[in-house]
């Protein structure tokens, strides 16, 4: 078996595993990024597209922004609708002048997987993490199986940035950690339609069949999600359906119908909250999915994600360049505490959306909720700051 030596073996090459790369890298810290899907997967996979103003900073920081910046939607606020009326809450105007930027997931992942390539840095697509050995040792190890045969690397640290179902996850020792979950009674069904979006911000709504989302990747590239029952089949839903649907829901007086185009891409998404604690276990650091799921309602996923890898960065900096461990010591602590105000928020979020037929009394509360969301300052502005900026407040 081939063996090889760095000083952090990362696993997943996401948002996270990249921009940890990336940080690390520019600080003088060799590490190798392992991916058991291809290049084309990971650069193609779909997710969500709102960066926050603190993470589109990180972002450029990295060295990561220039095509962010050049080609990514800058939003200065957001709409809600519902019972066809449309509210904008004035975001910039209520955080400070911070505005979000709309920048696909996979345009960052691309960004970093070029960059890396560029520098020639080490980067194994198509390779299956099989075992993390040793984390409790100072010498921990992953194995896994690429394209040229089995490799064994010798490291200083892992880094667990390989999702909800990756191995990291199975790695956890059950007596130790506790899994806090919580699965929604609703999935989203996503399209991107190519057909230029008929606002300049994002749409969110709530109506009596079910939530709807319109959102957009660029001039050209719209990007749509109805609410849907949780067991909902993707065959159950013609283009016909899915427009007439998207219209029903998303329309007021003044815009009646929304632009519709070739759908090129669909999906259903499951929504679940899932908190893993604490997030290190030995010589293993988890970020992002790894270690915290959130329904996509307030688009935190990889904002948290890159969030964690900010702080995770510095902290192995500081422990490999300065014999510093105050930083990993607190890692977990530090980063739980914002990431249950990302799942406190996304939960608000999605609460507050998706009626539920089953339920007139909650149906009551959740109107009640929005409401005051959109008409009392006190409760726009705790909104506009969580969702233009929660990871950096
Ligand atoms: C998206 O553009 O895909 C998107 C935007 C906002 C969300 C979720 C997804 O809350």
């Amino acid at each position: 078996m081939k063996e090889l030596r760095t000083r952090v073996a990362i696993v997943g090459a996401g948002p996270a595993g990249l921009l940890l790369g990336q940080l690390l890298e520019r600080d003088g810290i060799d590490n190798i990024v392992m991916e058991h899907r291809s290049r084309e997967y990971v650069e193609r996979r779909v997710r969500a597209g709102v960066i926050e103003y603190g993470i589109a900073n990180l972002i450029e920081e990295a060295g990561a922004g220039e095509r962010m910046r050049r080609d990514g939607l800058v939003h200065h606020g957001v709409e809600f609708r519902f019972e066809r009326n449309s509210y904008r809450v004035a975001l910039s105007e209520l955080a400070d002048g911070r505005a979000i930027t709309v920048y696909g997931q996979q345009e960052v992942v691309k960004d970093l997987v070029a960059l890396r390539l560029e520098r020639g840095s080490p980067i194994m697509f198509d390779t299956e993490v099989t075992a993390l050995d040793g984390l409790a040792s100072d010498a921990p190890s992953v194995q896994a199986q690429g394209p040229e045969g089995d490799v064994r690397i010798i490291c200083d640290y892992v880094a667990g940035c390989d999702g909800s179902f990756g191995v990291s996850n199975r790695a956890l020792p059950t007596s130790s950690v506790r899994r806090y979950e919580r699965t929604y009674p609703f999935s989203w069904l996503g399209i991107l339609a190519e057909a230029p979006p008929r606002t300049e911000e994002l749409i969110y709504c709530r109506h009596a069949n079910g939530f709807a989302l319109y959102s957009m990747r660029s001039p050209t590239l719209s990007r749509l999600y109805l609410g849907v029952a949780p067991d909902e089949r993707l065959e159950n839903w013609s283009d016909g359906r899915i427009w007439e649907e998207l219209n029903a829901r998303l329309a007021t007086d003044e815009m009646p119908e929304i632009s519709q185009g070739p759908i090129v891409e669909r999906g259903i998404t499951a929504m679940r909250s899932i908190v893993i604690a604490p997030m290190r276990h030995g010589r293993l650091l988890l970020a992002g999915d790894a270690a915290h799921i959130v329904p996509p309602t307030g688009a935190k996923g990889m904002n948290l994600a890159l969030a964690d890898v900010r702080l995770l960065a510095q902290a192995l900096v500081a422990r490999l360049k300065e014999h510093d461990d105050s930083l990993l010591d607190s890692y977990s602590n530090t980063c739980l505490e914002r990431v249950w105000r990302g799942e406190e928020f996304s939960n608000y979020m999605t609460q507050m959306l998706h009626p539920n037929p089953h339920d007139d009394f909650e149906n009551g509360v959740q109107m009640a909720r929005l409401r005051q969301a959109v008409t009392s300052r006190e409760a726009t502005t705790v909104l506009s700051r969580n969702y233009v900026d929660l990871n950096s407040l």
